[in-house]
């Protein structure tokens, strides 16, 4: 039958790119028929809860699982010595139940599986665990003989740079700051935890999974199992937040994998809030020494900035701390390092702006030190010391509007009424403060596939397997398909989320929309130009288009392209007590093309928020002699709720950058962070005269 599908032309279809389209799985969120992970209906599901190690290193003698799989309900106990082997995984997160050793405290060393979820749990509780335990190290410290010198830094910068004579413009300099600046860990908390449904059919898994990217979970699970990735399909429909904790397959989704394949039953899992804090990933804490030295102009003539940060004993994960100093303002002589300790804990990984977010912290807060021992207005520094090339490699930037940013910032928050000096400006009990930072992020783009179809009925088709982890991807994506199309974004659907769809990368280091959205243009330019050609004299029901943006990818110029921005923070502090409000944040940033204001808003402020949580209230509280993080649920480990949460406003400049990808956007979900904590420290010191380099900004840090 001849379909009726045509690709309209672009006059007379308003453009969809801009304008402010409501999440278009918001109606079906609102009424519970979005499901996450572990609520797909499965026939048939048993339960697994994951056991954790209750010491910290060693290893697993024996378990009482020969009695607890006499429990009624209980259908297998699994732990090292019966757990069937992964075809790969060894040294890795992901070689779970693969070795009798102990890295770390609740490691998983074994799990239940049964027919309900609270047999599963008591049985879980039930079962006793021998362990030989060994002394074990879990403290960063600066000064420890066992730092080393990592490879390469995530994902894949050089460890260290180092141009010019950085001590001999250092010791020569008229102005300079040496300080460290410390952040604790900090624990991914998405609003869903990871969660998986195993489902195996003979050697075919399909896995319902709540993850960043169901093309690359397929490929590891795949590798995992030793099954070829056209056997395994990941479902991801609806995530319910990751930043960053579910970019890459955690050992949850391994574990239910492993644990169907054994009873020949579907089995499912959820991590629990307290296990959020213990196997899936956390940001590493950092120690951080800054040097800065100025000429009697204010312009920067030496950068050091070096880093010593955790990894595991049985993974590395070099967070890249330092990388954004290394672009970040001008100056000859220029020095990065990054060292890491190798302890007894769970591997860090990705958490929203991973190496930006704690290093920026760190350079801004000595940029406004800085800034106070020069006499320079703090934006005036910036903007003396703002290069316009690379200032590693002399190469041009696609396009870098930190100056604007600090200008149009400037006069939305009325920064000139600010007084310099600290403790003067007052509200009653309150001293009042204001401070800036800079913020960036890199502009990146992955290749990825996508799909468009035309149908019967006249509306589209449009498939990849990106995921929206609740950042509106499917809207900007469906707004991004039909400009390409020249059509209503009403007559487009678009699915996502299901490896059956076109493999796509990861939403991560804020490149989705970018990825997703390069392929989804030209598979829609390649499908309307197919409609155009066929003009009615072919049947178009289901003609469809394939791209991978691979080869146009690997074409492209490589220069330096970055995200910039400029946040601004009020801080009130009550003199007798100490008591810390954030009243004021606002940001302006130079994002490139914004696809959807509203969608894009949100997770500008979104990332604000976050930034206001690290820089007042969260931290990991290690215990040392425990071996954990102590503030393992959300009653102790603090984070920002509406209480918190001042008055945020989030603005951006007009850019379109046409080197980054055909968009021209550069991607929103991470700058927010950035920048933000060390805002509000500033704005502290301003406030109150105590520079705070250790965050959370607590009370007791402010009085005595
Ligand atoms: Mo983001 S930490 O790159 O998921």
């Amino acid at each position: 039958m001849t379909g009726t599908a045509r690709a309209g032309p672009t006059t007379g279809t308003p453009a969809a790119i801009g304008a402010r389209l409501v999440r278009i799985e918001g109606p079906d969120k609102v009424r519970g028929a979005a499901p996450y992970a572990y609520e797909y209906p499965v026939d048939g599901v048993t339960y697994c809860c994951a056991v954790g190690s209750t010491v910290t290193r060693g290893r697993v003698r024996s378990t009482s699982a020969d009695a607890i799989r006499q429990v009624p309900g209980v259908l297998e106990v699994l732990w090292h010595a019966n757990a069937p082997r992964l075809a790969t995984a060894d040294g890795s997160e992901l070689a779970v139940l693969q070795s009798d050793r102990v890295a770390y405290r609740r490691q998983i060393v074994a799990a239940v599986v049964a027919e309900s979820f609270e047999i599963a749990t008591e049985a879980a509780r039930m079962l006793e665990i021998e362990y030989d335990d060994e002394p074990f190290a879990v403290e960063l410290r600066a000064d420890d003989p066992d730092l080393y010198r990592p490879d390469k830094v995530n994902p894949n910068f050089a460890t260290d740079t180092e141009t010019g004579d950085v001590d001999g413009a250092l010791r020569s300099a008229t102005y300079g700051v040496d300080h460290t600046y410390r952040t604790p860990a900090y624990h991914n908390n998405p609003m869903e935890p990871h969660a998986s449904i195993a489902v195996w059919h003979g050697d075919e898994l399909t896995v319902f999974d709540s993850n960043q990217g169901a093309s690359p979970v397929r490929a590891r699970l795949a590798e995992l199992f030793g099954v070829p990735p056209g056997s395994v399909r990941v479902v991801a429909e609806h995530v319910g937040g990751g930043f960053g904790a579910k970019g890459t397959p955690r050992p949850v989704v391994v574990l239910t994998a492993m644990a169907a394949r054994v009873v020949g039953r579907p089995v499912k899992m959820a991590a629990t809030r307290e296990q959020m804090f213990a196997f899936v990933g956390y940001r590493t804490p950092t120690i951080q020494r800054v040097r800065l030295g100025a000429d009697a102009d204010g312009r920067i003539v030496g950068i050091s900035h070096e880093v010593v940060e955790q990894t595991s004993t049985i993974d590395e994960f070099a967070e890249q701390t330092a990388v954004a100093t290394r672009m970040m303002y001008a100056g000859a002589n220029r020095r990065t390092t990054h060292r890491l300790r190798r302890l007894d804990v769970p591997t860090p990984a990705w958490m929203r702006a991973p190496g930006e977010c704690p290093g920026m912290y760190a350079l801004e807060s000595a940029v406004d030190e800085l800034a106070i021992a020069s006499g320079l207005d703090p934006v005036e520094l910036r903007l003396r010391n703002d290069p316009q090339t690379d200032p590693e490699t002399g190469a041009p930037f696609t396009s870098r509007n930190l100056a604007a940013c600090l200008r149009d910032g400037s006069r939305l928050f009325g920064w000139t009424q600010r007084h310099a000096e600290p403790r003067v400006q007052r509200d009653g009990r309150w001293l009042v403060g204001t401070g800036l930072a800079a913020s960036t992020y890199p502009a990146r783009a992955r290749a990825s596939k996508a799909t468009a179809r035309a149908r019967r009925d006249g509306g589209f088709d449009v498939e990849l397997c990106a995921a929206d982890i609740g950042t509106g991807a499917r809207t900007a994506l469906t707004q991004i398909a039909a400009d390409a199309l020249g059509v209503a974004p009403a007559v487009v659907r678009l699915r996502l989320g299901d490896t059956n769809f076109s493999e796509a990368p990861l939403a991560g280091g804020s490149m989705g929309t970018s990825s997703w959205g390069w392929a989804v243009t030209r598979a829609c330019e390649g499908l309307r130009a197919r409609l155009a050609e066929a003009d009615g004299s072919v049947p178009v029901d289901g003609l469809a288009v394939e791209v991978d943006t691979k080869e146009e990818i690997e074409r492209r110029e490589q220069r330096p392209a970055h995200a910039f921005g400029a946040q601004f923070a009020e801080v009130r502090v009550d003199e007798g007590t100490g008591e810390i409000r954030v009243a004021r944040l606002l940001g302006v940033f130079a994002v490139g093309r914004i696809v959807n204001p509203m969608t894009a808003r949100s997770q500008l402020i979104g990332g604000m928020t976050m930034g206001v949580s690290m820089a007042l209230l969260e931290a990991s509280l290690l215990d040392r002699e425990y071996g954990d993080y102590l503030n393992h649920d959300l009653a102790q480990y603090e984070i920002a709720t509406c209480a918190d949460v001042p008055r945020v406003e989030a603005h951006w400049i007009d850019e379109r950058d046409d080197f980054v990808n055909p968009l021209g956007a550069k991607g929103v979900g991470e700058i927010g962070i950035v920048g933000t904590a060390a805002a509000i420290a500033n704005a502290t010191y301003n406030a109150t005269g105590v520079r705070v380099r250790d965050l959370p900004i607590r009370l007791e840090k402010l009085i005595g």
